[in-house]
């Protein structure tokens, strides 16, 4: 059986996979099993496999999007509530971004990770243009609905849900607050890039990964800008960065950022070995002493360094 914990989905099976999703066919199941096996996979579906599967039943591309829910919540870890919930999200390229959601014992509960904070930062480190459709097991709760309003500006975001007609975000959130009372006239999306450089020549390849990532943040009320880069022992580098929220608390830390593309990658947090994290010394925010205490309770073992940089423009 594909696993829930600490098991890769390397080990995913048509027929483990059939029983998880019934409503997707035997061909259709291949080609997902094909995916999950693949050493490269990287918690999401192509375009083209998006498409196959679409094809394969007779039915919508959304409708593909809820059928894959089991497996999205597959990826979840939630050790307090034991609640597995799955997200999967439709970028502008069709490429499909599995999301799930992620606790931390001996943390805040506002430290964990929804399952549509998750897909939607999946796609945004994947450096997508917008997201189309998200497809949940059930309506996005009020904080998701606030996270992904600050993502996909005016909400024209579809919800796609089991037995349900679509809706639009802005017709879940009416009345929003959002990037538009801050005078912004756009959200997170699309991926855009701060012009920002370390203050350490030579960093190495995990500093810089962490630099590539503070450059795609989305902090434009705090201009605290961070980027985070973790590497596995299997030596695999997951990027992960702030997305600010106007009305402050939904915002997503770098950590969870990163953590959400490493789990939906089907990989475990406790194979991290090594963490770097670059932000802005004389900015308002940090990132550090909370990255450090998610680290410690996931992977105790890793070491943190902590890289400032400096905005060149
Ligand atoms: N959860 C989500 O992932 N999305 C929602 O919109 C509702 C709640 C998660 C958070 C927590 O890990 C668990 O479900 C129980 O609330
Ligand atoms: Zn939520």
């Amino acid at each position: 059986m594909i696993g829930i914990d600490n098991v890769r989905f390397s080990e995913a099976h048509t027929e483990d996979l059939q029983t998880l999703m019934t409503g997707i066919g035997a061909c259709g199941c291949a080609l997902l099993a094909r995916a999950l096996n693949d050493s490269k996979f990287d918690g999401t579906l192509s375009a083209e496999n998006a498409a196959a599967l679409a094809e394969f039943e007779p039915t919508a591309a959304e409708h593909i999007m809820v059928e894959l829910l089991p497996l999205a919540a597959r990826f979840a870890r939630p050790p307090i509530s034991g609640f597995h919930v799955g997200a999967v999200a439709r970028g502008s390229s069709g490429r499909l971004y599995f999301g799930a959601n992620i606790e931390f014992p001996g943390q805040t509960l506002g430290a964990s990770v929804h399952a549509e904070q998750s897909a939607m930062s999946n796609a945004y480190m994947h450096g997508e243009d917008g997201i189309t459709a998200l497809a949940v097991t059930a309506a996005p709760c009020g904080h998701c609905r606030q996270f992904l309003w600050e993502m996909c500006f005016g909400g024209e975001l579809q919800i796609v849900m089991r037995g349900r007609s679509r809706c639009s975000l802005k017709a879940l959130l009416p009345d929003a607050f959002g990037p538009a009372d801050l005078g912004l006239k756009r959200g997170a999306f699309p991926v855009s890039r701060v012009p920002l450089e370390l203050r350490t020549e030579n960093p190495g390849p995990l500093p810089q990964a962490a630099l590539e990532a503070a450059q795609m943040s989305w902090a434009p009320y705090s201009k605290s800008y961070a980027g985070m880069a973790v590497r596995t022992s299997r030596g695999t580098i997951y990027r992960g960065v702030s997305i600010e929220n106007a009305a402050y608390n939904p915002t997503l830390p770098p950590a969870q950022s990163a953590l959400a593309r490493l789990t939906a990658s089907g990989d475990d947090p406790g194979q991290i070995v090594e963490a770097a994290l670059v932000e802005i010394p004389e900015m308002p925010v940090s990132y550090r002493q909370a990255t450090e205490s998610i680290l410690a309770g996931i992977a105790p073992a890793a070491t943190l360094t902590a890289l400032p940089a400096v905005l060149t423009s």
